[in-house]
């Protein structure tokens, strides 16, 4: 009832903005060609009882119409709307069509909320104060992003706390998916008037644990069908890296970037050299490390430019880390809510995280949770244009 009331007034208060008006199209330059307009998802399709919890379809809102609209399966971000250089809004977030598509089988983690750890854990085991834990494991040898049903996957409880505002509510039983403790989560999502995408996790333990929250969104900045983003320009601020075995699980070095493909201290474009002969690319299939982010606090992580639109997105996190994915495992298998499909490489996420596999790698920074502590951490996605 709420959303309906939200969006007869969206409708009413920007009436260019939404589909319906498509009479100035002849104007719109030819990058806009995928999206001219806010289109917001079918709602009907994010309605549906999973695990005998309702599933439904959000909507965010600020006050420069930049959009985004979420479903509690999986916290999923489903799509954000932000201007481009010619004011038009693109949507920049890659996503699925309706909630049975994301409960696929070939789902790939779409905008989706992840824990209760984000990323790998080598052969899906740690050791927590002398006791041994064995996880699901789903990607080749080790563990991906929480397991068998991962925080993705999983009903959250939502609650929109005001028109640009969404707080997500999870807990995770003691023993689900093999992790130890009850974990109580929550994640905030809101749009400030900045056109940021803020997201602030937090999570407290009745036993010891391990958590690495993070999203995994992903990106096109020239928007859905666009093709390609290897002409997207990418900064990361990172002198160092953590290289991967084949499995991608990290070897423990901290590398310097400088002199490697992974050098993005200065603006490069993704794809410039990413079927370089290099063993890293190689065991990634390409871009697919994490990023041993510089400074501390909530610090500038990322920017990105999307050539055709002239939209820059820039990534501030607290956390340690970002994952830099380049959509190698994309394979065309998803049919994207507008109908393209998720071609290779056709998408980029930036993931922000602690270290992959940091419960077995001692010098990583901890992933350790103790009752009576707070993981509190926010990461930023800022969305402006080039000047
Ligand atoms: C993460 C991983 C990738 C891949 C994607 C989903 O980003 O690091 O290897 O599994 O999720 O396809």
């Amino acid at each position: 009832m709420r959303r309906n009331n939200f969006s007869i007034a969206l409708l009413l208060a920007l009436p260019s903005v939404f589909t319906g008006s498509c009479a100035d199209e002849a104007k719109q330059p030819e990058h806009t060609a995928a999206v001219r307009s806010i289109q917001l998802p079918d709602s009907t399709k994010f309605q549906a009882s999973i695990d005998g919890k309702q599933t439904r379809l959000y909507t965010l809102k600020n006050s420069n119409g930049v959009t985004a609209c979420f479903t509690n399966f999986g916290g999923r971000l489903v799509g954000l709307w932000v201007p481009d250089s010619a004011g038009n809004f693109i949507d920049v977030a890659i996503g699925l069509g309706s909630v049975q598509d994301y409960a696929g089988p070939d789902d790939a983690y779409f905008g989706a909320s992840i824990g209760r750890y984000g990323n790998r854990i080598a052969k899906g085991k740690f050791t927590l104060e002398g006791k041994q834990y064995s996880l699901f494991i789903n990607n080749g040898v080790n563990t991906l992003h929480g397991g068998r049903k991962g925080f993705s996957a999983v009903v959250w409880d939502a609650e929109q706390l005001n028109d640009s505002t969404l707080k997500l509510s999870y807990l995770s039983k003691d023993g689900e998916e093999g992790y130890p403790g009850n974990l109580t989560v929550s994640i905030i999502y809101s749009l400030t008037e900045n056109n940021e995408l803020r997201m602030q996790y937090a999570a407290t333990t009745d036993k010891t644990t391990i958590v690495n929250l993070t999203n995994h969104a992903y990106f096109n900045l020239n928007g859905e069908g666009s093709g390609s983003i290897g002409d997207h320009l990418l900064t990361i601020d990172a002198e160092r890296y953590t290289p991967v075995d084949s499995t991608l699980i990290p070897t423990g070095e901290l590398a310097p970037v400088a002199g490697t493909p992974f050098d993005f201290t200065k603006p490069v474009t993704i794809g410039s050299r990413w079927n370089e002969a290099n063993e890293q690319l190689k065991n990634g299939g390409g871009y697919d490390h994490n990023f041993v982010l510089n400074g501390s606090g909530l610090k500038p992580a990322a920017r990105v430019v999307g050539d055709k639109s002239g939209i820059v997105m820039e990534v501030f996190t607290e956390e340690p880390g970002l994952q830099f994915y380049g959509g190698n495992f994309m394979a065309g298998k998803n049919t994207l809510k507008q109908g393209a499909k998720d071609e290779y490489r056709t998408a980029f996420c930036l993931e922000t995280q602690h270290f992959p596999d940091s419960p077995n790698q001692p010098s990583f920074p901890s992933t350790v949770l103790k009752p009576g502590a707070n993981y509190v951490t926010v990461s930023v996605y800022k969305f402006s244009v080039r000047q």
